[in-house]
């Protein structure tokens, strides 16, 4: 490995000199610095990341613990918090949790342990904080929570209308007629399932439609038990005419099982999704869909984080909700008659 002496010796000039001028700790004629950064060119040197976060008591280095690198909306995610940390010179290490507690602790203790400047969270479902979470100094090592968080714990967070995405999709299916609207929710550990389930309830409140407990099925947000759901609920005697479903994992079930099924949609069965995935607007039927500003929740949860590091954020936690846009399109766009009006 190359060193500063070495350095120093082909720019001739001191080792301090090469410190200042890599560490940007003094001024250095233009002449010096010049020399010395040719030498860092030529013998190829690498600043010791260690050494600097010693002097500096900066890694600069922040981790992301997230629940599925395998689902697209965590990608997005992902892919928004690391270009703009990116761009202020840090790196982001990520964290692939399985949504079970126990690796995210794992990760956690590993980020800590990591000196990680601060750290990003996609909880996993848990009915109350982690002992760990409850206790963490933000003072000392800032966490910002993106997309969900715990019940009755402080600190940043920045997630999507969850609640109003909701209210939107389910309140466009009953404008087009329905009234027997179903939802497939996700874990109700988890805040953004509840606030999603809230939003479809505030809807059919708002059209005087009574909840039927048959037509509100609960899902794990992945693919086996929106199909497992739906399968439910096609085999109602009364079947619903419109379905909302809380994630795009469950309504890739969802498809599956109307396929299986023989359903046509939006005819038989109008279908919305929270999450609009890239894809959605190729299949046919186009899938209508809750678009949340995936990027987005990981640019800004990390500028959140940025601006509690360098101190420009002080104060309580603070709570940022994006909005969320609807997707109509062809899978919930058809005038539903209920049948003893077709009837007529
Ligand atoms: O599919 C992943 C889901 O879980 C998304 O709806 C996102 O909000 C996350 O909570």
């Amino acid at each position: 490995m190359v060193t500063i002496r070495q350095i120093a010796e082909h720019a001739r000039v001191s080792t301090a000199t090469v410190s200042h001028v890599i560490n940007s700790t003094a001024y250095v004629s233009p002449e010096l610095r010049q020399r010395v950064l040719a030498a860092v060119r030529e013998l190829g040197y690498q600043p010791s990341a260690l050494a600097r976060s010693l002097r500096t008591k900066q890694t600069k280095t922040v981790g992301i613990v997230i629940p599925d690198i395998t689902n697209p909306f965590f990608a997005d995610v992902v892919r928004g918090a690391e270009d703009l940390l990116l761009q202020e010179g840090y790196t982001l290490i990520i964290g692939n949790s399985d949504g079970e507690a126990r690796k995210q602790e794992q990760y956690y203790r590993a980020f800590c342990s990591k000196q990680v400047d601060g750290l990003l969270m996609v909880v996993a479902p848990a009915e109350h904080p982690p002992e760990y979470l409850s206790r963490h100094n933000c003072e000392a090592l800032p966490i910002v929570y993106l997309d969900r968080m715990y019940r009755g714990l402080r600190g940043d967070g920045v997630m999507a209308d969850n609640s109003g995405g909701s209210y939107d999709a389910v309140g466009h299916l009953l404008e087009l007629g329905h009234r027997r609207v179903a939802i497939i929710t996700g874990p109700p550990q988890l805040q953004n399932a509840r606030m999603r389930l809230e939003g479809y309830k505030r809807a059919l409140e708002q059209y005087q439609v009574q909840v039927d407990g048959e037509l509100v099925r609960e899902g794990r947000f992945d693919v086996e038990s929106g199909y497992e759901q739906t399968r439910a609920l096609l085999s109602l005697n009364n079947r619903p005419t419109g379905l909302f479903v809380s994630n795009a994992l469950m309504t890739m079930g969802s498809l599956r099982a109307f396929a299986e099924g023989g359903v046509r949609c939006p005819e038989e069965m109008a279908l919305v999704s929270f999450d609009d995935i890239f894809w959605f607007d190729l299949l046919r039927p186009a899938i209508s869909a809750v678009a949340q500003p995936s990027y987005e929740l990981g640019a800004k949860a990390a500028e959140m984080l940025l601006k509690r590091l360098s101190g420009h954020l002080k104060g309580p936690p603070i709570h940022k909700v994006l909005e969320t846009k609807l997707m109509v399109r062809d899978s919930s766009n058809w005038q539903f008659t209920p049948a003893e009006e077709r009837a007529v």
